[in-house]
């Protein structure tokens, strides 16, 4: 395993991929990883001649210290891991190597951050699309892999794409599930054991509202989720979004055929749980 900590070295080696002509494939990461991330990987090792998985957990959008200061940091795990998905080249820069001075630029996503996440976490949108774009400069990717667990941020680094002409073919990969249908998240492991399976009423949720929605639409839909959750006092729902899976637009009205995602996060543990189902 290849673990690159400098920009200048990472520099070095992708533009030695480039002289080659070999592909890139970059999967970035803030570490503790999981078999979401490994599934990222998987793909990334399979559809590219070389494979770059970034570990850095990232100041700059975390708008709640006390989740930076929590957020776990398991290197040796996740180098483990990784050799094991068959990923050789590993980038893990630390915050200095990253920033050294805090940097003076900040991205705005329109209406696409002002809803859900943008609005829950004011400048969080605008920190990922910093270092998507620094990771992107430095490694200049041929395909970028992310999850669709987080659907919004891989809305905004579509959008980041396409307004600055990155040369990246961006993937998003389907959400990977625990057997009770929790989306797999690095949160997870800051679930208390007795509160743990209360974690799959949320994805339970979301299913209840596809099956609800064709028929009795979006206003008895949001009801219900709201009441199937409040049934567990446990479970403090922040928000349940039916909106345009293109956009995040909030929709008032569900057209089948229309791509229509149904957005959720709820607290359990004090740990901020994200969900979400596309219907394409
Ligand atoms: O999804 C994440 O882990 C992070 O937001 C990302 C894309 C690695 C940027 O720090």
């Amino acid at each position: 395993m290849h673990v690159i900590k400098t920009i200048e070295e990472m520099r070095l080696f992708c533009g030695g991929c480039q002289k080659e002509g070999l592909s890139v494939g970059l999967v970035p990461t803030m570490g503790a990883l999981h078999q979401g991330h490994i599934s990222l990987v998987k793909k990334a090792v399979i559809e590219n001649q070389v494979a770059v998985v970034s570990i850095f957990v990232n100041p700059i959008q975390f708008n709640n210290t006390t989740d930076l200061t929590h957020y776990p940091r398991t290197l040796d795990a996740d180098l483990a891991l990784l050799g094991k998905a068959g990923c050789k080249v590993v980038f893990a820069p630390s915050e200095e190597e990253m920033y050294a001075d805090k940097p003076m630029l900040s991205i705005h996503f329109g209406l696409l951050e002002q809803v859900m996440e943008g609005a829950f976490r004011p400048g969080h949108f605008s920190g990922v699309g910093v270092v998507v774009a620094k990771l992107f400069a430095i490694i200049q990717p041929t395909n970028a892999y992310f999850g669709q667990k987080d659907l919004q941020q891989f809305l905004v680094i579509q959008q980041l794409v396409k307004d600055l002409s990155f040369p990246v073919t961006l993937h998003r990969c389907a959400i990977v599930r625990e057997e009770d249908g929790l989306a797999m998240s690095s949160r997870n492991t800051r679930l208390t054991k007795k509160n743990r399976p209360l974690a799959a009423k949320i994805f339970e949720s979301l299913q209840l509202a596809e099956r609800l929605l064709p028929e009795k639409g979006i206003d008895f839909t949001k009801e219900e989720v709201r009441a199937f959750l409040a049934q567990q006092k446990e479970l403090t729902l922040e928000y349940f979004e039916i909106a345009d899976g293109n956009t995040l637009v909030s929709q008032i009205e569900y057209k089948v055929g229309k791509i229509t995602a149904l957005c959720i996060v709820v607290y359990l543990d004090g740990v901020r749980l994200i969900d979400n189902v596309l219907l394409e």
